[in-house]
């Protein structure tokens, strides 16, 4: 799989959600790198990075409606529900996957959140660029 190179298009003109975007960029590489089709080295490396992945990435959505919030952006509740969907999908995944349920496709993994963030950089979180830049004037 391709890695994802950050763009500076990709920039919502903020230094702190930029920096956010690009570790999660940076993880979402580091787990490219770990998809080698091995399934116990795959299993064991989901089992090691699951749970702060997600923290981290819950806690970046919640830096970004925090802002939206405060600056009353118009499209808050549309943003904050493409938010909570991606969220719901990934823990709904992830169970699945710590009960055995779901077999661990890491690749697949990867490659379903990489298409969901370089569509939503762009999409929505561009569009809230002049909310997020009102959030962080003095
Ligand atoms: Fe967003």
């Amino acid at each position: 799989m391709d890695y994802i190179v950050w763009l500076p298009e990709y920039s919502v003109g903020v230094a702190e959600i930029d920096y956010q975007h690009k570790e999660l960029l940076n993880f979402m590489n580091y787990a490219i790198n770990h998809c080698t089709g091995n399934k116990r080295e795959e299993m064991k490396f989901f089992n090691k990075t699951v749970d702060s992945a997600i923290e981290n990435l819950t806690n970046h959505f919640s830096t970004e409606e925090k802002i939206m919030e405060k600056t009353n952006y118009p499209k808050y509740n549309e943003h904050k529900k493409e938010h909570d969907k991606i969220t719901e999908e990934l823990i709904v995944m992830i169970e699945g996957i710590k009960n055995g349920t779901v077999e661990l496709e890491l690749a697949e993994v990867i490659s379903f959140l990489k298409n969901w963030i370089l569509n939503h950089i762009p999409q929505y979180d561009k569009e809230a660029k002049e909310y997020f830049l009102k959030g962080y004037e003095k």
